[in-house]
Formats: C-alpha cells, sequence, structure tokens
C-alpha cells in the first residue's frame, strides 16, 4: 500500500477562465489571474491497495457520487498512466467549507488529488507538471498548485498551458469575504458551462480583450493600485457572465441577492472604502477588499439580511504533503 495525503486550498479568479479551445486537454480560451484563498482547504488521502477491485471516492465522510467517482478515476488514471501502475486506489477527500457556500471545490479537489495521488506513486514532480496534470481534472485547479497570485497562461498544447506563482502571498494581503446570498444549488456546473461559452455572441471578444485585462490586473497588482484591480475585476466578471447569459441554452448565474449585493458594494466604494466584486459560476459574491478596510467591509457584510453565510479568504499556500 501506498499513501499520500495533501492538502490544497481555493482560489478566486480576478481574471477569470471560461471557455476551452480545446476539449480533451482542457486548453482553455484564454488566460487567467488568480489569488490562492487560505482559511478554506481541501484535504485529500490517496492509498493505492491491491487489495481493491476499483477506485473509491468518499467525499466529506460520504461515499461520492458515481459520476464524482468517474471523474476523480479518470483523474488518478492519467497519474498511474504515468507511473506505469494499474493499481486502484482508496481517495477520502475532506472540504474545509461547506457544499452550501457556492466556492468551487474543483480547484482545491484536484490540486490535492493531483499531488496526494502523484507522490503516493512515487513520482516526483515539479509545480509545473503538477499544474499540467491538475489542469486536466479541473482547468482552475491548475492555479491552486500554487500559492499568493498564479497566473495560468492559455498555451497552444498539452505541455505550454500551466500556471505559475507570479506573487507570493505576502505581496498583498487582500481578503476575499465569501457572502453566499442563495443555497440553491447550481443548475448547470461549470464543466458543462466551459462547453457553451463559444456559442455566445460575446466570447470572441471576451477572449481578445483577455490579454489587455491579464496585463492591466497584473499591473495593478504590481502597484498595489486598489481602485485599478477593481475596475478590472468588476469588468472582467461582467464579461464573463455576459457571455454566460447570452449562451445558447443561456446560463443565468446571478439571483435577485447577487445584484443586490453587487450594486451596495459599488455604493461602498463610492464612499471610500476598498472593496470590489467577482462571481464565479454561482450567486455567491466574492468582495475583495484590503486588510485595512477588512473590518469595515465585514461588518456591513454582517449587518446585511440578504447575506446568508459568510467565508474569509487571505492570500494561501501552495498546495502542499501533510501527515496521514
Ligand atoms: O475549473 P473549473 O472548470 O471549475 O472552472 C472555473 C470557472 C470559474 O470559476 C467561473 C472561473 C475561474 O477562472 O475560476
Amino acid at each position: 500500500m501506498a499513501s499520500a495525503t495533501a492538502i490544497a486550498h481555493p482560489n478566486i479568479a480576478l481574471i477569470k477562465y471560461w471557455g476551452v479551445q480545446d476539449d480533451a486537454l482542457n486548453l482553455p480560451a484564454s488566460g487567467s489571474l488568480s489569488m490562492t484563498l487560505d482559511g478554506l482547504e481541501t484535504r485529500t488521502m490517496v492509498t493505492f491497495d491491491k487489495a481493491l477491485s476499483e477506485d473509491t471516492l468518499e467525499l466529506d465522510g460520504q461515499t461520492a457520487s458515481h459520476e464524482a467517482t468517474a471523474r476523480a478515476s479518470a483523474h488518478l488514471d492519467r497519474i498511474r498512466h504515468m507511473a506505469r501502475s494499474v493499481v486502484p486506489a482508496r481517495v477520502v477527500s475532506r472540504n474545509s467549507f461547506p457544499t452550501s457556500a457556492g466556492i468551487a471545490s474543483s480547484a482545491s479537489g484536484f490540486a490535492a488529488l493531483t499531488l496526494a495521488a502523484a507522490t503516493a506513486l512515487g513520482l516526483d514532480l515539479p509545480p509545473k507538471d503538477l499544474s499540467i496534470l491538475a489542469r486536466k481534472g479541473s482547468g482552475s485547479a491548475a492555479r491552486s498548485i500554487f500559492g499568493g497570485f498564479a497566473e495560468w497562461h492559455k498555451g497552444e498544447d498539452d505541455q505550454s498551458s500551466f500556471a505559475k506563482q507570479i506573487w507570493p502571498p505576502e505581496h498583498w494581503k487582500l481578503v476575499d469575504w465569501i457572502a453566499v446570498v442563495d443555497r440553491n444549488p447550481k443548475s448547470t456546473g461549470s464543466h458543462d458551462g466551459h462547453r457553451l461559452a463559444s456559442t455566445s455572441p460575446f466570447q470572441e471578444a471576451r477572449v481578445a480583450s483577455a490579454p489587455q485585462r491579464l496585463a492591466e490586473c497584473r499591473s495593478a497588482l504590481m502597484a498595489r493600485d486598489f481602485q485599478r484591480l477593481a475596475a478590472v475585476v468588476e469588468l472582467d466578471s461582467h464579461m464573463m457572465h455576459a457571455v454566460m447569459m447570452t449562451s445558447f441554452p443561456p446560463l443565468l448565474y446571478w439571483s435577485a441577492g447577487s445584484i443586490q449585493l453587487m450594486k451596495k458594494i459599488a455604493g461602498w466604494r463610492a464612499d471610500g472604502l476598498d472593496v470590489c466584486y467577482t462571481l464565479d459560476a454561482g450567486p455567491t459574491v466574492h468582495c475583495i477588499t484590503t486588510a485595512e478596510h477588512s473590518s469595515q467591509v465585514e461588518a456591513l457584510l454582517r449587518s446585511d439580511t440578504g447575506v446568508l453565510e459568510l467565508f474569509r479568504g487571505i492570500p494561501g499556500p501552495p498546495a502542499h504533503l501533510v501527515a496521514s
């Protein structure tokens, strides 16, 4: 039996990945840039055991669905293939955050699974190779291999599409207050959503202008210029949601509570607070703020009756191994 345990953190994309240029390899239509979130984590133990007849997956104490197990198993096959192994695995994975939070666990989940499985099979892979592998499980997982701020260059083939750290966590102590405004499960997951992006007439324009937004985001982060960061982060979120809404069939991830909170946040910023928002494939609002303004933003969010639950993420570490 060979076993390893890894912890990985989710990330919030400041510049989003939406849409694929290659389905099989999971190559993104455009580059993306994110902040890895400490305060939230997935812990995954992988044990390769010849006594098993097939792969098993336990998620948060429950046997996972057939679909989730098949997706993890397909990912394990990629890693087994590299290690020339055929041994089945037992995967036990736990998120520190509830699924009701609407925080995508696929980024932290596939980053932790990749690192734990590769290590258990004796593959000593550099972060770049881990990122390439994690990408094939879930695109955003390519970024969760790294801590701090990470950029995923879209690349044009399997070996050129991976993320890199662009700044360590200490670079800028931003805070992501994750505001749950709706507990209804989303109807279309990101895996299927990516495949619809090209049906939107706006996707071409979004992809064509992504390099400019990436450059602006990098430059705002470099200068720690919150106003510039806010403008490009909100623009990029709106552009992704515009593509989602105009896909066929359309994807409308925002709920009434999301829109109400977005408007409030814009007002708080106009009143002088460093705060902006970004939304992934769901109604949850990520409120990005600075360490200086974090407690004021927290107080506003806690007193807002539309906010059902609140989680805090700060720039965090890369995926790493821990004792089982
Ligand atoms: O990695 P996936 O397939 O779960 O896609 C993530 C998509 C977004 O969260 C909406 C954007 C992003 O870049 O993280």
